[in-house]
């Protein structure tokens, strides 16, 4: 049995003292759900989010991480760092960052190998577009975005990652793939992962869906057998609207 995931992705929402009350506000309507909880404030409020967290339930992500461990690269932040703070998932990948940050299939990859290597877990993000949905290459798309994500690594630690499969075209646009379609694309992701490293590696991994996901869809979703779990956008920054998708 997979243990389900639900990470809340704030993006570049909420100063430290609005991530504190955010954090502070969702503690208690959490504390008793028996899954993974995840939360991935943006880097300014993560020292703030990792003090307020400690003790409880909630565990702390970051939205991204650069590949190298230091050195001349202004403006980026390295796995060390994050380490410090007591994050433990990183997303990478996520299509606005592939969208309008540079980020390839190899640089997702690179950071990938750094995550996995000190111990912690990547959140990798694939996701087709619209046009490649209606063009019916969903599948083969993201299959190859995983595949390529995945590169180099052994099975076992392929057998930690998290995907988030998220179609662009449902991102922030209140439009959910409907229950049937994610399941369907997350089983050709799980199948990917079965033609490389076979079925025991790909039983073990956890895909969330991640796309206008929120209370009023979340039962729907997570009933699904290939959903282990959810990447949340906009209905993280309610305290509320998460904790009642956490316990969907
Ligand atoms: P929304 O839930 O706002 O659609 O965002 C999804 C997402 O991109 C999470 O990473």
């Amino acid at each position: 049995m997979r243990r389900p995931i639900i990470a809340g992705n704030w993006k570049m929402n909420k100063t430290p003292s609005e991530a504190a009350q955010l954090v502070k506000d969702l503690i208690p309507l959490v504390k008793d759900a028996d899954i993974d909880v995840v939360v991935c404030p943006p880097y300014t409020a993560l020292y703030t989010v990792a003090e307020l967290v400690k003790g409880t339930n909630i565990k702390l992500g970051a939205q991204n991480v650069h590949f190298e461990k230091s050195g001349a690269f202004t403006g980026e932040v390295s796995i060390d760092m994050l380490k410090e703070l007591g994050v433990e998932y990183i997303i990478i990948g996520h299509s606005e960052r592939r969208q309008y940050f540079n980020e390839t299939d190899e640089t997702v990859n690179k950071k990938a190998k750094v995550i996995l290597e000190n111990g912690l877990t990547p959140i990798i993000c694939v996701g087709e577009s619209l046009d490649q949905r209606e063009k019916g290459v969903t599948n083969d798309f993201v299959s190859m975005q995983t595949k390529l994500a995945l590169n180099g690594i052994a099975g076992e630690d392929v057998k930690k990652v998290v995907i988030a499969y998220e179609p662009i075209w449902a991102i922030g646009t209140g439009k959910t793939a409907t229950s049937k379609e994610a399941n369907d694309t997350i089983e050709a992701i799980r199948n990917a992962v079965k033609d490389v490293y076979g079925e025991e590696v790909s039983e073990a991994m956890r895909i969330q869906y991640g796309g206008s996901m929120n209370p009023k869809n979340a039962t729907e979703l997570m009933a699904q057998k290939e959903i282990d779990g959810g990447l949340i956008g906009g209905a993280s920054l309610k305290a509320e609207d998460f904790s009642k998708v956490v316990l969907y």
